[in-house]
């Protein structure tokens, strides 16, 4: 899969220009110990960079899923990982699926959803969505980019974080394209 080519179909969706590093892609899955959790949720996996160190942190006995908007995506990752269940459809959407897979509450939820191409609206509307799915105590981790993170956007993005969250801690930055730091968001 050519995720240019998919970023070009859909700019707004995608909203990035390659798949995460896999320095990204191992501090965000670091961070959110998943050796303590039993539900685990992924929004917007991609090309499935996140994925990968998921499954390899995650307890086996564990539940996982994920939600992407991306046919094309899924398909990649239905060939690269045919035992976990991705949903088509959008994160906002996330107490439905969980139903569908008798989740009553998730300890994890990761997301890889490109933040600065939602509206604020779209943004509070998801934040609110993933907090009502997280238990209590539970964490959320998202990625943002910098310096994108001290414009205008950034800065309302973080006040949205902590407006939904009990706290909010950030990473140092990684090298990334462009670079990148994680939001270690606990309800
Ligand atoms: C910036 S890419 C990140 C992909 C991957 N996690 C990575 O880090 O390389 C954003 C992903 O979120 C998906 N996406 C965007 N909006 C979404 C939504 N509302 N619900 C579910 N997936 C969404 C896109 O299709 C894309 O795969």
């Amino acid at each position: 899969v050519d995720f240019l080519k998919e970023t070009i179909k859909y700019p707004k969706h995608v909203g990035a220009l390659s798949p995460s590093s896999l320095n990204l892609a191992e501090l965000i899955v670091e961070k959110a110990k998943l050796n303590q959790a039993r539900n685990i949720i992924e929004l917007g996996p991609g090309t499935g960079v996140f994925t990968e160190h998921i499954l390899k942190r995650m307890n086996r006995k564990a539940n996982f899923f994920a939600i992407e908007v991306n046919k094309t995506f899924i398909s990649l990752i239905n060939k690269k990982y045919p035992s976990i269940n991705v949903y088509h459809g959008l994160a906002v959407n996330i107490c439905k699926y969980m139903e569908r897979e008798g989740m009553s509450k998730a300890d994890r939820i990761i997301s890889g959803l490109p933040w600065a191409s939602f509206s604020k609206e779209a943004q509070e509307e998801n934040l609110s969505k993933i907090v009502l799915a997280l238990k209590s105590g539970g964490l959320f981790l998202t990625f943002a980019y910098f310096p994108i993170n001290h414009g205008q956007s950034g800065r309302q993005f973080k006040r949205l974080l902590l407006k939904h969250f009990d706290s909010v801690s950030e990473t140092d930055i990684v090298l990334n394209l462009p670079p990148a730091f994680v939001y270690i968001c606990r309800k």
